[in-house]
């Protein structure tokens, strides 16, 4: 079994203060959507979603990073799948992610909705390897920051498994 690394009542916390941050930052703003980032960031996007008391909109997209879904290689070769279904011109957006890793799926999204001129653009990650990064991402809302390990859980998957675990756990994939 993986072993937690972010407990539920921790991911539960730190849930609340992001939403409480971007409660103040977006309150007397206008329109604002939260998109999230199929499949990792469905639990996370629910809770935030839940626990902001500012008024927005749900849309998710999807992308693909992986070569295929049992790799731990990072290409930076990333396709959109889904796109969102309404338009973000003049709407603030923030872009919900589980987990940036080398940054390239986040700054393909970036470059994807930037060129669509929201109001305004921000990006809110649950977790970030920072030691991982070949691309340098600026996160408006950050729930933590990991060491370079595999994690599962609150929504993260090792080729499709553990996405429902309650905490974040880490797994040791087998060579
Ligand atoms: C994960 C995660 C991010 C991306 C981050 O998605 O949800 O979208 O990888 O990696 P990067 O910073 O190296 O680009 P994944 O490909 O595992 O798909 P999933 O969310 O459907 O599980």
């Amino acid at each position: 079994m993986p072993e937690t690394l972010i407990s539920a009542s921790e991911i539960s916390e730190r849930v609340d203060e992001l939403a409480r941050e971007i409660d103040a930052t977006y309150r007397d703003e206008g329109e604002l959507v939260l998109i999230g980032v199929l499949k990792g960031s469905f639990i996370f996007l629910a809770d935030l979603s839940r626990s902001l008391t500012i008024p927005h909109r749900i849309e998710f997209i999807a992308v693909s990073s992986y070569g295929d879904s049992e790799s731990t290689r990072r290409t930076g070769d990333v396709r959109l799948l889904m796109d969102i279904r309404h338009p973000v011109t003049d709407i603030h957006v923030l872009l919900v992610e589980d987990i940036i890793d080398t940054g390239h799926t986040i700054e393909y999204l970036q470059r994807l909705l930037a060129a669509r001129s929201p109001a305004s653009l921000r990006i809110c990650s649950l977790v970030r390897k920072l030691d991982r990064a070949e691309i340098e991402v600026e996160v408006d809302y950050l729930g933590f920051d990991i060491p370079d390990v595999w994690v599962v859980g609150y929504g993260l998957d090792w080729a499709e498994r553990y996405r429902t675990l309650p905490d974040i756990c880490v797994v040791v994939p087998e060579s």
